[in-house]
């Protein structure tokens, strides 16, 4: 008798310990400065956003090193996961029970190469995240143990956002830069792609198993390129061109490693296509313009950083940029929307909605 009360009870707890780490999706982020989420102000580097006015339409109010005017694009998929945002991990509040939500290890200015940002001097490179994801697991097997360990990293969610700054901030960062001297377009773009597949494989083998991963937007379209490069107010060929190359290339690599490993692990997110049809129907989406950054300086405030004496636009719901080259937080809204429900035409092969009904039957 008290030994089949006491198999009750043990039972009730493993059930409920279960029940909990069923409930619990992680959610883990890498990448650069459209996803990080505040890493950069713990760092000796110029690449932050932790000054008036960024954060300004944040719950709080106040900066927290998004680049963004309020939330950013991770803040929206952690709420549509019915979880809190992460908290950078560099966050000295990143601790205990919060591990378990999560955490963000992107860090502004870096790119798929280790030389790209090399301006931004102290910034997290893409394989110092995930030896910091390592390192973290082994701080929450501390917690949990092993085997919880592994189910909650096998069934998080993980988003990795890379790319833009490895044309951005290094092949056309200056004219004859050494990238440019060394590659053609396509060469460079063939040979960031092979760095890329290596990374995500290596996400794959530290437990990743669903990996949202963002394509860049029209590069030659941002503010800063119009404020740079456009003559007529349309986007830049040159960089427009380089977006149009990586971007199929990234979906094939996703084709390659999904079929490799024999399950969808690695997702596609089309930031191109959606960007783009903020560009060519603003109005479709609330937007007053596309072009113009909401904060900045020059022509379509497309110059030098957005800073307290900038030009702030008064309504920022109604601006797809917020700074020369990160959009809003409506139009990160916008996007998650799209991430959450967009056809196949946005996301490759599956929808984070399907993505999250097909696992909870697992
Ligand atoms: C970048 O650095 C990592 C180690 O920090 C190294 O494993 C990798 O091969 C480097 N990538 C390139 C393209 O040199
Ligand atoms: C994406 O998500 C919605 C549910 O929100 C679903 O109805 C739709 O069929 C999904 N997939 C595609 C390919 O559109």
């Amino acid at each position: 008798m008290a030994a089949s009360a006491c198999y009750i009870v043990l039972g009730l707890i493993v059930m409920v310990g279960l029940k909990g780490a069923e409930a619990q999706r992680a959610f883990y982020v890498f990448g650069d400065s459209l996803v990080d989420n505040g890493n950069n102000n713990y760092l000796a580097t110029t690449a932050r956003a932790d000054a008036y006015p960024y954060g300004i339409d944040f719950p709080t109010g106040a900066p927290t090193g998004r680049f963004s005017n309020g939330r950013n694009i991770p803040d929206f998929i952690s709420q549509s996961l019915g979880a809190e945002s992460t908290l950078p991990y560099l966050d000295p509040q990143l601790n205990g029970e919060r591990l378990l939500v999560g955490a963000n290890f992107a860090s502004a200015g870096i790119g798929i190469l280790n030389d790209t940002g090399i301006q931004f001097v102290n910034i997290i490179r893409i394989y110092r995240q995930l030896e910091y994801w390592e390192e973290y697991q082994q701080r929450v097997s501390a917690l949990i143990g092993p085997e919880q360990t592994e189910r909650l990293i096998n069934g998080a969610l993980v988003l990795i956002t890379l790319g833009g700054n490895d044309f951005v901030n290094n092949y056309y960062l200056v004219p004859y830069s050494a990238r440019s001297r060394q590659y053609n377009l396509p060469d460079y773009v063939k040979f960031i792609i092979s760095e890329y597949k290596k990374i995500l494989r290596r996400l794959y083998e530290i437990g990743a198993r669903r990996v949202l991963v963002t394509g860049t937007g029209p590069l030659g379209c941002v503010p800063a390129e119009l404020a740079q490069r456009s003559t007529n107010g349309g986007c830049s060929a040159e960089l427009q061109r380089a977006a149009s190359l990586f971007n199929p290339q990234l979906v094939q690599i996703i084709n390659q490693l999904n079929s490799e490993i024999g399950s969808d692990v690695f997702i596609g997110v089309n930031t191109q296509q959606m960007h783009i049809d903020f560009i060519s129907r603003p109005q479709d989406y609330g937007f007053i313009t596309s072009q113009i950054a909401c904060c900045g300086q020059g022509p379509y405030n497309g110059i030098g950083l957005c800073t307290a004496a900038s030009n702030l636009c008064p309504d920022r719901s109604v601006y797809a940029f917020w700074d020369p080259f990160h959009p809003t937080e409506r139009a990160n809204e916008l996007i998650v929307r799209q991430i959450l429900s967009g056809t196949s035409e946005y996301m490759h092969p599956m929808n984070l909605s399907t993505i999250l009904a097909l696992d909870s039957k697992n």
